[in-house]
Parts: structure tokens; C-alpha cells; sequence
């Protein structure tokens, strides 16, 4: 990889520890994919703000990086933290929680990074333009950004961004290069989609079925839109801007999706129609009942505590709705509209706070459902309209989920209770019907018992985290996310239905495919690490940059292209280097 003189001497260390650490990070980054080069980047959005996500040890890392003189290059802005700054106490969040969390917001000021605390900085001032370099870890903003901004980001682990605004570089690879930002699959729609819960649908059930790729939408009847929202402030757009902001949050759940085009609506597909080329498998969507009905979760749900309307954060025509829906309601159940600072300040000008707030709900900037204290807080059940939350309420914040149109969310916070239950009784997500026919294959089941008699075997792979260490191996077939998934407290498995559920990863040489869900799960890895319960090793197929700059940063040593299919969880697996024996 090229290096400038400026970008040689961070990494030997001659701008100061911090700048040699996140060097080392983006460099490491840029190896792994080949990456010819880094690339300077307009502007940062920095993941891994909640307290309850970090927890002490992610504090910690946050403290010694700016000891070591971390400061940002380049304009830097917060994804959402544990509460709301200013309201918090009406929340509900401790006061133990909100010291932690103001903590947290005072250690990233010093690093220069604005605590904006929002998952839509488009709605906030952070507007990259069409074609733009940036490094942003959100997943629904980098969705956002690449596909209705026309601007360039792969979606970067939290750890990984902040590297980037310490530097102002990223390395140039998959999103930033053309030949990534082609369609990989055609999805026709030939269902009514009009909604915006079912344009969400929609993304949830693309995510799931591609996995990763880049969707090329025909059939969605929507306004098409120029890249800023910010200066065309013009009704339909406007309702596409938001509809694609919940589609694109789904999609990015569901899936490694971080670029979708909409042909004739988004900026890309309009200036490059040829990015959808003949020969890509097409996908078609007859219907989006049996999604709907699978984001319910399964559990009877006798009443709803909360109400979320905002994810990704509400934009003002969003909260205008809601304001209009609740106008002289009194509400049985919580409501939270989250939202950037900024639009609720603009919200509260025009009155809608008011509006709400009279009604019995809250208009809550600064947080979100999925990295709030929810459990402390004490809730049990939640209905929304996003299909992200409805993926991640369960597994991120423990809670029952009831999905739905914004009408019905608003019925329910009314009544205190869900009317509208889609199809038949509700199946767990990963339980949605394949109606496309495109399911593709991880791995091969392993080897069989005879052949596993027949070892010992040797792998060769590529190093991405230089170690020498031996284990028994602990394998899954399924890609494994680690925010929400692995429990840092304990290492157990906790996603629901993964297929190592209920298994440790402590002392383990961990094997799986490659990473996927939330860019925090780099701190995951890290608290893992800090707490003794740290794999030994991991082994994938493919490194994705969430596991990648956790395995660095808490220095576990890690491999991938390696031919997994062959190993199975008992194995003992000597790890050195590139070379891995299995006995
Ligand atoms: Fe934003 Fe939280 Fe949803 S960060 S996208 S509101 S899960």
C-alpha cells in the first residue's frame, strides 16, 4: 500500500501514541482488502457511545487514547448514547448510568469529536456531497449516505471510525471503489409497497435473503430525489427521503447491506443506469405478509409499555405525523419519538413537541430504544413502525415486539395495547419464508465423523492478527454479530436461534464464516478481552472490519481464508501464524 510522507510518519509514531494506534488500524484494514492506498476523508460518525455498550472497558479504551493525545483531523459527530442529556431523569435512566454516560460524551468532546449523539447527521448538517469520501459506522447512516446521498463509505466498526477521525484517512476499498458500487442483485417488487412500515418489510426481507450485495429496486413508486435534503426541503421527495431512511436501516439490519440503488430515484442509479447490468440474479417480492408477521416477536404480549417511533431518528415530517395522529389523544402507554437535538429544537419552535408532550409522550433526542438502559428502565414490550428496532428490540434491549403502520403504533400507545397482529400467530425473524428461492450457502456441514477420525489436518490462511496460541475449537456455520449476540459479561451465545446459542466463546478457538450486525461489536470483542473471556483465536472465512478491528484491539489472534468446512467444534487447533493443525 502507498503511504504519504504525513501518513508514514503517523505510523512510525512521530505524530504522538494515538495517531501511531489508529494508524495502525486503518492500515490494518487496508491489508486486508487489498486496499492500494488510503484515502482522506470529509467527515467522521463515530459508533460506540452508549455506556451500556461500551461498558468499563470500552470507557477505558476511550480514556487511554485520549491520554495519548487523540484528537480529530477532520469534522466528527457521535452516532446516539445511553440517554437523553437533557431529560434523562424523565427517562428513567440511574443516576449511576448517567454519570457513566457523561463520561463517555466528555472523554469523546476532548478527542474533538462532536457529541451530536444522532444516527441521521444528514438531518443535522452533515450532508456529504454526491461522490464524497467519508467514514461513517452507523449502519442505517452509511446505508443512507451511500444510497440517497451518492456519497462513499463502507460501514466502519466503531473503533475503526474513530481511527479515522484521528487520522482524517480511511483506506480505499469496497465502497469507495466504482466497480463495488454495481448491483449485485435485481429486486423486482410485485406487491403494493406504500407505506413506510412496508418499505421497511421490504428491506428487512432483501437483507435477509442477499445477505451482502448491492439490490438494484424496480417497481417502488417514489419521487425520485438529487443528493441533499437539506437544501430541497420539497414534500414528496421529502417522503422518499424518509421512507428510503427506514428501508435502508432494515435492509442494513438484516443483511450486510450498505448500498441499495432504486432505478429512476436514487442519485446514483439516475446518473449511472448501467450500474445494473444484465445477468445478476433477480429476486421477486409477491408479498410481505409473512415479514410482517415474522417481526412480531413470539411471545404473547398482554400489554404495550413503550411505543418507538425514530429508527433511525425521526426527521421533522415524521414527528409533524405523529404530532398530527396524537393531536388531543391521551396515551395509556409511553410513547418515545427519538430524534437528533436539532430537530427537536426545530420541532419545539413549531410547536409539535408540544403537541405530543400533551398527549403523554416524549420527543427523546440524543438516544435511542436499542442502546438505552431499557431493562433498568423497566420495560417489557414494545410496538414500532421500523423494522429495524423490531429485529433488535428483542435480542439488543429484551423486549417483546409488536410491528406495524405508524397508525397502529399510535392506536396502541392510545389503547395500551396491539389490535392489528399481521397473518398468523408470529414466528421469529429467523424463521421468515424464503418466498424468493435465493438462500445461500455458508459453509458445508463439516466433516463427517470418519473423516475427522482421519486427522490430523493442516490449513493455511491469511494473518490478520499475528498469534500462536492452541484450543478446542468451537464452530459455527452461521455468521455470529457480537453486539447483542455474545454477552460480554458472560461469553455465552446469546443471539436467539444462532447456532451456538447458550455456548461459551471464553478460552474457545472460534470458527465462523465472517462477522455481520452492529459496528459496536468491535468494543464487544474488546470487553471480552479486558473481562478474560476473549476467544483464544478466531478463524473465518472472509474478515469484515467489525471483527477484524476487535481482535486488534483486544489482541486475539485471528485468521481468515481458511476452508472452515473442515473443522468442526471439539477439534484441538494449534494456531501459528498463517498455519493452523487440527488434531
Ligand atoms: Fe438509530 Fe438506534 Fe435505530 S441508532 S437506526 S435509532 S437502533
Amino acid at each position: 500500500m502507498r503511504l504519504s510522507p504525513q501518513e508514514r510518519a503517523m505510523l512510525s509514531g512521530e505524530r504522538g501514541e494515538a495517531a501511531q494506534s489508529a494508524m495502525e488500524i486503518v492500515v490494518t484494514l487496508g491489508r486486508i482488502y487489498d486496499a492500494q492506498r488510503l484515502l482522506p476523508v470529509q467527515s467522521v460518525q463515530v459508533a460506540g457511545v452508549s455506556y451500556r455498550n461500551l461498558g468499563e472497558a470500552g470507557l477505558e479504551f476511550l480514556h487511554d487514547w485520549a491520554r495519548e493525545g487523540a484528537r480529530a483531523r477532520v469534522p466528527a459527530t457521535l452516532n446516539p448514547a445511553g440517554m437523553d442529556m437533557e431529560n434523562w431523569r424523565r427517562m428513567g435512566v440511574s443516576e449511576v448510568f448517567a454519570r457513566k454516560q457523561m463520561d463517555v460524551l466528555e472523554v469523546y468532546s476532548l478527542m474533538g469529536i462532536e457529541p451530536t449523539c444522532t444516527c441521521t447527521p444528514y438531518l443535522s448538517g452533515n450532508v456529504p456531497e454526491f461522490g464524497q469520501h467519508v467514514a461513517w459506522s452507523e449502519s442505517s447512516a452509511v446505508s443512507y449516505a451511500n444510497s440517497v446521498l451518492g456519497a462513499r463509505t463502507n460501514c466502519e466498526g466503531g473503533p475503526s471510525a474513530l481511527a479515522a477521525a484521528i487520522t482524517g484517512r480511511t483506506a480505499d476499498y469496497g465502497l469507495h471503489l466504482d466497480e463495488n458500487r454495481r448491483a449485485t442483485h435485481r429486486v423486482e417488487v410485485r406487491c403494493p409497497v406504500r407505506r413506510p412500515y412496508e418499505f421497511a418489510a421490504l428491506g428487512y426481507l432483501v437483507g435477509r435473503e442477499i445477505r451482502r450485495g448491492v439490490p438494484w429496486f424496480v417497481g417502488l413508486e417514489l419521487s425520485p430525489i438529487d443528493a441533499d435534503p437539506i437544501r430541497a426541503p420539497d414534500e414528496p421527495k421529502a417522503r422518499t427521503r424518509d421512507v428510503l431512511k427506514l428501508m435502508g436501516a432494515a435492509l442494513a439490519s438484516s443483511g450486510a447491506v450498505g448500498l441499495y440503488h432504486v432505478q429512476g430515484v436514487t442519485p446514483e442509479a439516475r446518473a449511472l443506469p448501467d450500474l445494473c447490468q444484465k445477468g445478476i440474479p433477480t429476486l421477486t417480492v409477491e408479498s410481505l405478509e409473512p415479514t410482517i408477521a415474522a417481526l412480531h416477536t413470539r411471545a404473547p404480549v398482554q400489554s404495550i409499555d413503550l411505543v418507538a417511533i425514530g429508527c433511525p431518528h425521526a426527521s421533522l415530517g415524521e414527528l409533524r405525523q405523529v404530532a398530527e395522529g396524537l393531536r388531543g389523544a391521551h396515551l395509556s402507554s409511553d410513547l418515545w419519538v427519538t430524534v437528533a437535538r436539532s430537530v427537536r429544537d426545530q420541532a419545539k419552535a413549531l410547536g409539535l413537541v408540544e403537541i405530543i408532550e400533551d398527549a403523554g409522550g416524549l420527543v427523546v433526542a440524543d438516544t435511542c430504544v436499542v442502546v438505552a438502559p431499557m431493562q433498568e428502565i423497566g420495560y417489557h414490550s414494545v410496538a414500532t413502525n421500523s423494522a429495524k428496532l423490531a429485529a433488535y428490540a428483542l435480542p439488543h434491549a429484551g423486549l417483546q415486539v409488536r410491528f406495524g403502520s405508524l397508525e397502529s403504533c399510535l392506536s396502541a400507545a392510545i389503547d395500551g395495547h396491539w389490535h392489528t397482529v399481521a397473518g398468523k400467530p408470529a414466528a421469529w425473524p429467523g424463521e421468515v419464508a424464503t418466498t424468493m428461492g435465493l438462500v445461500p450457502a455458508v459453509v458445508g456441514p463439516g466433516p463427517t465423523s470418519e473423516e475427522s477420525a482421519e486427522m490430523p489436518l493442516t490449513l493455511r490462511g491469511r494473518v490478520i492478527v499475528e498469534g500462536h496460541v492452541s484450543g478446542l475449537a468451537l464452530v459455527s456455520t452461521e455468521p455470529i454479530g457480537f453486539l447483542g449476540g455474545v454477552d460480554p459479561d458472560t461469553g455465552l451465545v446469546i443471539e436467539r436461534g444462532q447456532v451456538l446459542e447458550g455456548q461459551s466463546v471464553a478460552g474457545r478457538i472460534l470458527v465462523f464464516p465472517f462477522g455481520k450486525g452492529s459496528t459496536v461489536g468491535s468494543y464487544t470483542i474488546y470487553r471480552l478481552g479486558k473481562a478474560g473471556l476473549a476467544p483464544r483465536a478466531i478463524i473465518n472465512i472472509e474478515a469484515e472490519p467489525i471483527v477484524a478491528v476487535g481482535a486488534l484491539i483486544a489482541g486475539v489472534p485471528m485468521v481468515d481464508r481458511v476452508d472452515i468446512s473442515r473443522l468442526r467444534t471439539g477439534m484441538h487447533v494449534v494456531v501459528h501464524g498463517e498455519v493452523i493443525r487440527c488434531e
